[in-house]
């Protein structure tokens, strides 16, 4: 393995935060055996109203954690007001729209207009600190303007993914209790259009919770406006000055929630804080891409999932970066669309996801050639495992050998990153999210047996051993869910849910997700969320749903359905796409079945429970080694399932 060694740059380490194993090794040693020194150091990076009067405290059996206790301070002053004195002409946000080659460049003094008329037209609706607003849009700068109009007045954002159905937003409108909607008319995205209005109109209808929905215009279409409920953000804003105070949020005050999924067909909404995850969020985005001012930083992800929250909005605006968001896809119009980005603005650092970059390396590497990419210094990847070829292809043709690919887990629970290489710092292997980012202790556990594995060469469940700012607080409303669903598994530990092998030179290798998770072109999914979706369907009597590999999206969405009496005979063809239909309309078209397997049985153990390690071989198409099946009530179960599967295959 270690043949496979990318060593670090020399130009690298020389400009970079850190410069060396060494100063790696001895502050990694610093954050775990002094985290209250470590992480106070960190947090003076950011402008405080009021000091902490602790760094840390916890209630280790309540799962209660606090950084920067009686600590007052804001995120929007963090990442507008107090770069203005400085740089208040600086670009904070370059707007890559949908339509290839327009860009708006928002100065961080235009930002703060932006946001404060925002904040205004909040205040004046009635929205107090505390209150949660769920934004509900596609790319466009009014999403940031509003997420920070929130943090300014002391709000509470839910960002809900522009691509979730009616169905699903409604359900996360409802836990959160928002009685304020922001949305678009509608989205652009690769050309087409996203009814966005529309499916807030279906998301609440007849529902009383929500009193305002403010409607940005983003492009020509009409969409009916509901007389004293719905209102134009942009006729809105120009009512109202552009100027607000920041209110002073206690570290601990909530920032923001944002739903994920987990095993559950319940999505849970995880709520983060403000201090420690503002804290965080700055210091990763320096230290991981190496950022200095006058960079051009475009993160490709959307805002709808974590890695916008921490790294287009949060940690880039809290450093005074240049931030770039994009409203279209990497293969609109073509797949030389991020390329010809990065050309346009000089672009220094890209962040994006494996799916993305399996999709443009099969489009050809004509599409990168055309662009010259010389500004390019960091090339980041997030959300799956990236395959060694793609992360080799990542670096040698996008890269062309000279920038350094950081490959960052994490996750919505986590804040931020928190297995990385560094820049300055860390020989790669292609595969490898390397080692641990500062304060981050992370563990291998046997899960037969639940003993740590120590040392090196071992593979388990991955837990983490010690807090760190960034960490999600609680789930929203349910803090016992929480506790159960992280802390109880491995006693002592943050459970991630995901599987990791550590190698012989303790280097961290994410396998994927071994709960009931699956990870499609990086958005997650809980399996039970499809499976619900599914049995709704009336001709549907019981569902099992698994990931597939999938040479693009990572893995695919397998789905097994017994069917009720009476549905079983003819329209097949036509009864799967009803099913997936089905899904795309209860969670999203990005949620649709690759497979509908009609069944004519599960494998179930005698007590009834479904064996899903014997669907997830059947559904990869790995017949081999199906372990122990003399526990199955009907052991010919699998013989059938098998059969069945070539004819789905074909
Ligand atoms: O399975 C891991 C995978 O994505 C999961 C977290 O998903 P989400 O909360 O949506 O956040 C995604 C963006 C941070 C993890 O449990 N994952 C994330 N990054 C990586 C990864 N798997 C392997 N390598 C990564 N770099």
């Amino acid at each position: 393995m270690t043949q496979d060694l990318y060593p670090v740059k020399p130009e690298f380490a020389e400009r970079a935060h850190i410069r060396s194993m060494e100063e790696y090794q001895r502050l990694y040693r610093l954050s775990l055996d002094n985290p209250e020194w470590f992480w106070g150091e960190q947090a003076k990076a950011l402008t405080w109203f009021h000091p902490w009067q602790s760094v840390f405290d916890a209630d280790y059996k309540e799962v209660d954690f606090s950084w920067f206790l009686g600590g007052r301070i804001n995120a929007s002053f963090n990442c507008i007001d107090r770069h203005l004195a400085t740089h208040g002409d600086r670009t904070a946000l370059i707007w890559a729209q949908d339509e290839p080659g327009v860009y708006t460049h928002i100065t961080y003094r235009e930002l703060k207009h932006h946001v404060c008329r925002v904040a205004n037209v909040l205040l004046h609706h009635g929205v107090k600190k505390g209150d949660r607003v769920c934004l509900y849009m596609t790319m466009i700068p009014e999403l940031v303007y509003t997420m920070l109009a929130c943090a300014r007045i002391g709000a509470v954002h839910s960002v809900v993914f522009g691509g979730f159905s009616a169905e699903a937003l409604r359900d996360r409108i409802v836990d959160a209790k928002c009685k304020v909607v922001v949305t678009a008319n509608e989205g652009l995205r690769g050309g087409k259009r996203v009814p966005l209005k529309k499916t807030v109109d279906r998301a609440i209808e007849g529902m009383s919770m929500v009193e305002t929905v403010l409607v940005a215009r983003r492009t020509d279409g009409e969409v009916s406006m509901e007389a004293g409920r719905d209102l134009w953000l942009d006729e809105e804003m120009t009512r109202q000055r552009s100027t607000c105070t920041n209110e002073w949020m206690g570290s601990e005050d909530p920032l923001f929630i944002l739903y994920t999924s987990g095993s559950t067909g319940k999505p849970k909404g995880l709520l983060h804080t403000t201090g420690g995850y503002l804290t965080y969020a700055a210091f990763t985005h320096k230290m991981v891409f190496d950022y200095h001012p006058g960079d051009i930083y475009f993160c490709a992800a959307d805002i709808g999932w974590v890695t916008g929250h921490s790294y287009i909005v949060y940690g880039p605006l809290a450093n005074g970066a240049t931030s770039v968001i994009f409203e279209s896809t990497p293969l609109y119009p073509d797949a030389g669309r991020y390329w010809q980005i990065v050309d346009d603005l000089g672009v220094n650092i890209l962040y994006t996801a494996p799916t993305a970059l399996r999709a443009l390396a099969q489009a050809g590497d004509e599409w990168i050639k055309k662009y010259s990419r010389k500004s390019l210094r960091i090339l980041g990847t997030v959300g799956e495992p990236i395959n060694p070829e793609v992360w080799r292809w990542y670096h040698d043709v996008v890269g062309e050998g000279r920038c350094t690919v950081v490959d960052t887990w994490w996750q919505t629970e986590t804040g931020g990153i928190l297995i990385t290489p560094l820049p300055g710092v860390t020989p790669t292997k292609p595969g490898s999210a390397t080692l641990p980012f500062f304060g981050v202790k992370p563990v291998i556990v046997d899960p037969a047996t639940g003993a740590v594995l120590e040392g090196n060469d071992v593979s388990g469940a991955l837990c983490l051993a010690t807090p760190w700012p960034g960490t999600a607080r609680t789930v929203h409303g349910d803090h016992k869910r929480f506790k159960d669903t992280y802390f109880t598994q491995y006693p002592g530990y943050y459970f991630t849910g995901d599987g990791a092998r550590r190698d012989e030179d303790g280097y961290y290798w994410i396998t994927g997700r071994i709960d009931d998770v699956i990870n499609v072109s990086g958005h997650r999914l809980g399996t039970a969320e499809v499976e619900s979706a599914l049995v709704a369907h009336e001709a549907v009597a019981e569902a099992a749903v698994v990931g597939c590999p999938h040479p693009i999206k990572g893995q695919g969405i397998y789905c097994y359905v017994i069917l009720n009496q009476g549905y079983a005979n003819g329209g097949k063809e036509q009864l799967i796409g009803a099913l997936k239909e089905q899904v795309r309309q209860s969670i999203g078209a990005f949620a649709a079945p690759d497979v509908i397997h009609i069944a004519s049985g599960l494998p179930k153990t005698r007590s009834g429970k479904i064996m899903r390690r014997i669907l997830r071989k059947i559904a990869s198409a790995e017949y081999e080694g199906m372990g122990d099946i003399s526990t199955l009530a009907e052991p010919d179960v699998v013989d059938r399932l098998i059969k069945e599967h070539q004819v789905v295959s074909k």
